[in-house]
């Protein structure tokens, strides 16, 4: 049986994980805008696992014998100065995401509950490659300096991501 205060505090990484789906999904509409289809791709995926990782958190819960109640999902933003500004909120949110993983390791640990710090670890594996992969698309933004070449070869690779 889960303990209130873990589960309360899972219910509210339940929507921090859908708000993540949610600005990615809306940085997805702002690239449709900027006619980048492959970059619209790539981020319609992230949100796509976002709300993957809403839904593993979700269906723990209900395991461990206790009750998912969901909140309102905050709005995103849906204007960005340029591609990498886009990128760059993006690997911020991602820090922030890893911080909240983090501290639901430290209250699992705090509250002795072994298989709920058991669970979160894909978390914390996850969020390295989260945090690896907009970084490695914020450096190269920074290279190509938004050169139409440049950002139509980046756009076909993005577009590639399955
Ligand atoms: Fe669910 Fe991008 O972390």
């Amino acid at each position: 049986m889960i303990k209130s205060k873990v589960e309360k505090a899972i219910n509210e990484q339940i929507n921090a994980e859908l708000y993540s789906g949610y600005l990615y999904l809306s940085m997805s509409a702002y690239f449709e805008d900027q006619n980048l289809p492959g970059f619209a791709h790539w981020m319609a995926l992230q949100a796509k696992e976002e709300f993957e990782h809403a839904m593993k958190f979700y269906n723990f819960v209900f395991e461990r014998g206790g009750r998912v109640t969901l909140a309102a999902i905050d709005a995103p933003p849906s204007e960005w100065k340029s591609p990498i500004d886009v990128f760059e909120n993006a690997y911020k949110h991602e820090v922030k995401v890893t911080g909240l993983i983090h501290d639901l390791v430290a209250l699992s640990r705090s509250e002795k509950d072994v298989a709920t710090e058991n669970f979160l670890m894909w978390y914390v594996d996850e969020q390295v490659e989260e945090e690896a992969h907009a970084d490695a698309i914020v450096q190269k933004l920074k290279r190509i300096k938004e050169s139409s070449g440049g950002m139509f070869m980046l756009d076909r690779e993005l577009g590639g991501r399955e």
